[in-house]
């Protein structure tokens, strides 16, 4: 992909990746994703904001061919999707600075053996002239790591923020045009880098409110030329409260949690409660994850493997611990045949949400009526919870 003009002086550079499938050898990316670097050049210097992953070298070097000079490559996130092209820039334009916060650069350094002598820091709120083109950085600890910052160009309203408001999602279209699929996309996202951080991504919210910002340009997916659509999805993301939600993810070995997963979604259908019910031998785990982004209640469901919970619900429990969604309730279910331990074992590995925890039901063998009664006050706890709490 060549060069995309954005404004005059501001172009979109950097690489599409349709084919990657696997991020951070752990979130699925089922469309692809972009890594997205920008060109500013001002009457005076030219600054290249971000660089792309080592396996899209290629292109940013050919993009960067008929650029006769970059005086700055600005760092946002040292994470090397991002960095790992800044060694391969520095060696061509051998008088370029990297420009980032001095935690930034302590890792960069680290993770990419950059001489000290090519850094510049800059404190939070400073701004760098290119000649009538100003970036302004703002530290935005926490999207994704605690060295992250945005650059805001301030006479073309364009906010820059790296991992912040990003979506894995390779597309030809600039701009987030199909909205629908890019919020989805970007949910996913959040969910899963974002969301463990709320409490400081509130705090970079509100510093934004700062900036006029017109379009926001972030290194992974489209741009946001309706900044509105990303802004108002990671204000309800981050501080709304849960929906009338259950998220249910299982696995079912011989029917037997099956048949009450079945049952228990029925249940809680006929109390007017919303289920998203996740089958973890069959599905994308980051769809998972960005449903916990609204769920009010978390139920697992297992059958039980030498005693302990079925692996693959070991893996999403853990996920779901590791990424704090705002659930406030949360339950078991599932089956044994002659022993098991799947009550305590899952309940210990859900210390990080700050949960509820109603009466699990765990059936011996094949469910019986006695297990539908309890699936039945089991459903209707959640139901109650969530009317307690007037969630829609
Ligand atoms: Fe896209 Fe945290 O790197």
């Amino acid at each position: 992909m060549k060069p995309r003009k954005i404004k005059e002086g501001v172009s979109w550079l950097g690489y599409i990746d349709w084919d990657r499938r696997l991020f951070d050898s752990l979130m699925p990316i089922p469309d692809g994703t972009s890594y997205n670097a920008y060109l500013v050049q001002g009457k005076e210097k030219t600054a290249l904001l971000d660089t792309a992953d080592p396996i899209a070298i290629h292109a940013l070097q050919a993009q960067l061919e008929t650029v006769p000079n970059v005086d700055f490559i600005v760092a946002h996130h040292a994470e090397q999707d991002h960095s790992g092209a800044i060694p391969d820039v520095l060696k061509k334009y051998k008088n370029a600075k990297v420009v980032t916060n001095p935690n930034a650069k302590r890792l960069l350094i680290d993770l990419l053996n950059i001489p000290d002598e090519r850094f510049i820091t800059i404190e939070d709120g400073e701004t760098l002239s290119l000649g009538g083109k100003t970036l302004k950085f703002i530290y935005t600890p926490w999207v994704h790591w605690p060295e992250t910052m945005c650059s805001y160009l301030q006479e073309d309203k364009i906010l820059f923020s790296c991992d912040f408001f990003g979506s894995h999602l390779a597309t030809s279209d600039l701009y987030a045009t199909n909205e629908a699929q890019v919020q989805e996309a970007a949910k996913v996202y959040f969910s899963m880098i974002m969301m463990p951080f709320r409490v400081a991504i509130q705090k970079n919210l509100d510093k934004l409110k700062d900036c006029d910002i017109s379009m926001i340009a972030p290194s992974h997916g489209p741009i946001y030329n309706r900044p509105d659509l990303i802004l108002s999805a990671y204000k309800d993301w981050v501080s709304g409260p849960p929906k009338n939600l259950v998220v249910l993810p299982y696995v079912s070995m011989h029917d037997s949690t099956r048949k009450m997963v079945e049952y228990f979604v029925s249940a809680l259908s006929e109390r007017g409660v919303r289920v998203e019910l996740f089958n973890l031998a069959a599905i994308d785990i980051g769809k998972m994850a960005a449903a916990l982004v609204d769920a009010a209640t978390i139920v697992v469901g297992t059958p039980t493997v030498m005693a302990n919970p079925h692996p693959s619900v070991v893996y999403a429990v853990y996920l779901a611990n590791a990424i704090k969604p705002k659930v406030k309730f949360a339950s078991i279910i599932g089956s044994y045949s002659w022993g098991t331990k799947i009550v305590e074992q899952i309940s210990g590995m859900l210390s990080n949400l700050k949960v509820e925890m109603l009466t699990p039901v765990i059936s011996k063998g094949l469910p019986k009526e006695a297990d539908f009664k309890a699936l039945d006050n089991l459903a209707d706890a959640v139901a109650a919870r969530h009317k307690e709490l007037d969630l829609t």
